[in-house]
């Protein structure tokens, strides 16, 4: 008999529980694309993916906002494959876009510690972008420690280490379907 995968384990087995279902996510999804629909009418945002844990919640996101948009990506890091926070963030891929004076939305998946934010809103904002918001799939509320307040927000969570629909545990289970908490 194969050894069972982790993902098989997580799929099948129930071996984690699940946080935020499918379905939940397809249902907040379409919301929040509904909101930011209105919110950027005529303004042709750019849309900033912060890698990799975004790449399926930008994924869907973008195809639940009805305007004309831009995309681009940044890569930062600050874990490495530690489930703690180092608290080193560093910049491993800049946007290609120029900023300035554009209407900028920045997507992360989740924010724990909220450092990450914190470091893209003051890397950002220096680059006179006309408007720059948030959207956070995942948001730890009791944990972050940030002092403004975030524009959107898909989920407000436990502070627990969760995984799946792009969140990773040392590089795997980004493509399990729904959020699950790994215990
Ligand atoms: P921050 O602590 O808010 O700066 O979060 C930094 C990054 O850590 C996030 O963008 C995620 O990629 C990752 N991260 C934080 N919490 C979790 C989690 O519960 N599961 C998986 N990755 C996480």
């Amino acid at each position: 008999m194969n050894k069972k995968t982790v993902f098989e384990k997580a799929v099948y087995d129930s071996a984690f529980r699940v946080l935020v279902s499918k379905n939940a996510l397809e249902k907040r999804i379409q919301q929040l694309g509904q909101q930011l629909t209105r919110d950027y009418r005529d303004k042709e945002p750019i849309i900033v993916g912060v890698l990799n844990g975004c790449f399926i919640f930008i994924a869907d996101l973008v195809r639940a906002i009805e305007l004309d948009l831009e995309i681009d990506f940044l890569k930062i890091s600050s874990y490495g494959d530690a489930q703690v926070s180092s608290g080193q963030v560093t910049m491993l891929k800049d946007l290609q876009a120029d900023i300035r004076g554009r209407h900028v939305l920045v997507v992360e998946d989740i924010v724990d510690t909220g450092l990450s934010l914190k470091f893209l809103q003051e890397k950002l904002s220096a680059l006179k972008p006309a408007s720059l918001k948030f959207v956070t799939l995942l948001y730890k509320k009791q944990k972050a420690k940030i002092h403004f307040e975030i524009d959107y927000i898909g989920f407000e969570i436990p502070d627990e280490f969760v995984i799946g629909y792009g969140l990773d545990h040392k590089q795997i289970l980004r493509n399990l379907p729904a959020v699950y908490i790994m215990d």
